[in-house]
């Protein structure tokens, strides 16, 4: 699937004392299989972006293009391209209603008609994706599981529909560190096997510097940057202009290169830092 997001603007409560601009001629394309972060301080706009490109919202001005068709269209066309993006809310209690873990997961793939064991299959598969046991987790209330154990739940509803695009938004907020590895892991093996679209928001750079290729840096409802990941998030003054923390590799090689080391900056985890310092250690003499 192909996005193609043109002059995009978006306003909230409009003619209202409310009234507020949420994005403001936001223009982005994406490719079919791209891995892209999009990122930005709260309130830059993030959410709404990618629920416009969902089809969910109607611009105020531009649009969202999926393979060339409007995403909020009221056609059959527009609903079929819209079908093929799945979108992970940022608040997954929002998404969920169903009374069982299996039904919420079912809910999906039973609306696109599918058998029942073509369906039973799906949800088995989405839970193991997602990191749960299916036979432990199937017939448990949906509103009695930890956040963390929803928010796997609201993604594996969305992988059970077998998206061209996912789009998760926040996805590992609420999971404890451990978490929150083992579930990008996943999903980083999911885009592998599938080779779909995925467009990860997080605030969390470090997070998203595993997982995409391509970040977006949004800021008061505009793109500020957009670039491959390294280079994009080794910029720590471009960042915290923005209001965002650099990753922590990237603050570590910052610290050392304001203490005199002639270190690069451009390291995106704590295996690339300790190879810079390394190479300084045994050719600078240090140490
Ligand atoms: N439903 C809404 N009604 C009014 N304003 C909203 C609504 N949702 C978001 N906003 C405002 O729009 C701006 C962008 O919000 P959002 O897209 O949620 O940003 P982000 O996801 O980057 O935190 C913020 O100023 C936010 O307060
Ligand atoms: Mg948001």
């Amino acid at each position: 699937m192909h996005i193609r997001v043109e002059d995009l603007t978006h306003i909230y409560a409009r003619g209202t004392p409310a009234e507020r601009v949420a994005l403001r001629g936001v223009n982005l394309e994406i490719g079919p299989g791209e891995r892209v972060g999009i990122s930005g301080p709260t309130g830059s706009g993030k959410s709404t972006l990618v629920q416009h490109i969902a089809g969910l919202l109607v611009p105020a001005a531009g649009q969202v293009l999926l393979d060339g068709v409007p995403a909020h269209r009221r056609t059959p066309e527009a609903r079929a391209r819209r079908r093929q993006v799945g979108l992970a809310f940022q608040f997954p209690e929002t998404q969920i209603f169903e009374v069982t873990v299996f039904r919420e997961v079912a809910f999906g793939p039973r609306h696109l008609g599918l058998g029942a064991d073509e369906i039973a299959a799906r949800v088995r598969w989405a839970l193991e994706m997602v990191g749960l046991d299916h036979d432990s987790f199937a017939e448990r209330v949906p509103f009695a599981l930890s956040g963390g154990e929803m928010r796997r739940v609201a993604i594996a509803g969305i992988l059970a529909l077998k998206p061209q695009v996912l789009i998760l938004d926040e996805p590992t907020a609420g999971l404890d560190p451990r978490g929150r590895k083992e579930l990008l892991a996943r999903l980083r093996g999911w885009q592998a096997q599938t080779g779909a679209t995925l467009i990860l928001v997080s605030h969390h750079l470090d997070e998203m510097a595993g997982l995409v290729d391509r970040a977006v840096l949004l800021a008061d409802g505009q793109v500020v940057a957009d670039g491959p990941t390294r280079h994009i998030l080794s910029d720590g003054a471009r960042l915290r202009a923005v209001g965002l923390s650099p990753p922590p590799a990237v603050a570590l090689l910052e610290a050392l290169r304001a203490a005199g080391w002639p270190v690069r900056t451009d390291a995106l985890n704590i295996e690339e830092v300790v190879a810079e310092i390394a190479q300084h250690v045994t050719t600078d003499g240090h140490g």
